[in-house]
């Protein structure tokens, strides 16, 4: 532990729910509620290592194909968890935000959304960033259909296009990109996951299913990603 550089992004796909519920002959919705507990855990565990900002990919554009009676366990969690999370929030110094195109949540989820993101804004630590009805390349083309309308009204050239007024019509705008991304379970893929924010990261796969991911689990990865030889980034 002592002397670990700490990255200052960190992503997670957290993966394994169904499969951790399936091996206890659970329902599926099990491993998601379970997932939860630890989703609150990481939170607590990564401001105390003084990482800056954790994004999790929580739901997925592909997540509404779904059984409806799992995507309804999903959504009940998370307004169970948009009230729970205010409160871990202020506890913990946390500013909570979201990415992903939230137009088609619930309004009463988009409300507890909003009220998450304001009742948080003013927190100095942990930045804790949630992706739901989040693809990257529905945010690209949100993102560049936003920057095509500002071009149209002049308010930018062609021209002046750079990497970064790309990176500036995402929904990550405010954020650096990840310096380490953990994904559970065994799975090698980034399934649509933050794809241009990507570009430079680390990568670390986990055996272990993400309701039983833990802070040693985290401290490993972050072990891991200190013996890489790194030439970008940003952490301390
Ligand atoms: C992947 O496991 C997990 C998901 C699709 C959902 C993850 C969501 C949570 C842990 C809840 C997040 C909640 C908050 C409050 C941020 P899987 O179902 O694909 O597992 P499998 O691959 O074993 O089937």
């Amino acid at each position: 532990m002592e002397n670990l550089r700490i990255p200052a992004h960190v992503a997670i796909i957290m993966d394994g729910n169904g499969r951790w519920a399936k091996k206890r002959g659970l329902p599926r919705k099990m491993g998601h509620v379970e997932g939860c507990k630890v989703v609150e855990q990481t939170v607590e565990d990564a401001a105390r290592l003084g990482i800056q900002y954790l994004t999790v990919y929580a739901f997925s554009t592909e997540n509404w194909k779904r059984s409806e009676d799992e995507v309804d366990a999903l959504m009940q969690l998370f307004r169970y968890y948009a009230k729970r999370l205010l409160k871990i929030a202020n506890e913990n110094n946390v500013r909570v935000k979201f990415i992903g195109d939230i137009s088609r949540f619930a309004p009463d989820i988009i409300e507890g959304i909003r009220s998450l993101e304001e009742t948080s804004a003013k927190n100095t630590g942990l930045t804790f960033c949630i992706a739901v009805n989040y693809g990257s390349r529905d945010e690209i083309r949100r993102g560049m259909t936003r920057m095509m309308e500002d071009c149209r009204e002049g308010k930018i050239l062609p021209s002046e296009v750079t990497e970064e007024t790309i990176s500036s019509y995402l929904d990550t705008a405010d954020m650096p990109d990840p310096d380490l991304l953990i994904r559970t379970s065994g799975e090698e893929r980034l399934s649509n996951f933050i794809l241009w924010q990507l570009a430079y990261s680390e990568f670390y796969f986990a055996d272990v299913l993400w309701p039983d991911f833990n802070k040693d689990e985290l401290v490993k990865a972050i072990e891991a990603y200190n013996g890489r030889d790194r030439r970008f980034g940003n952490a301390k």
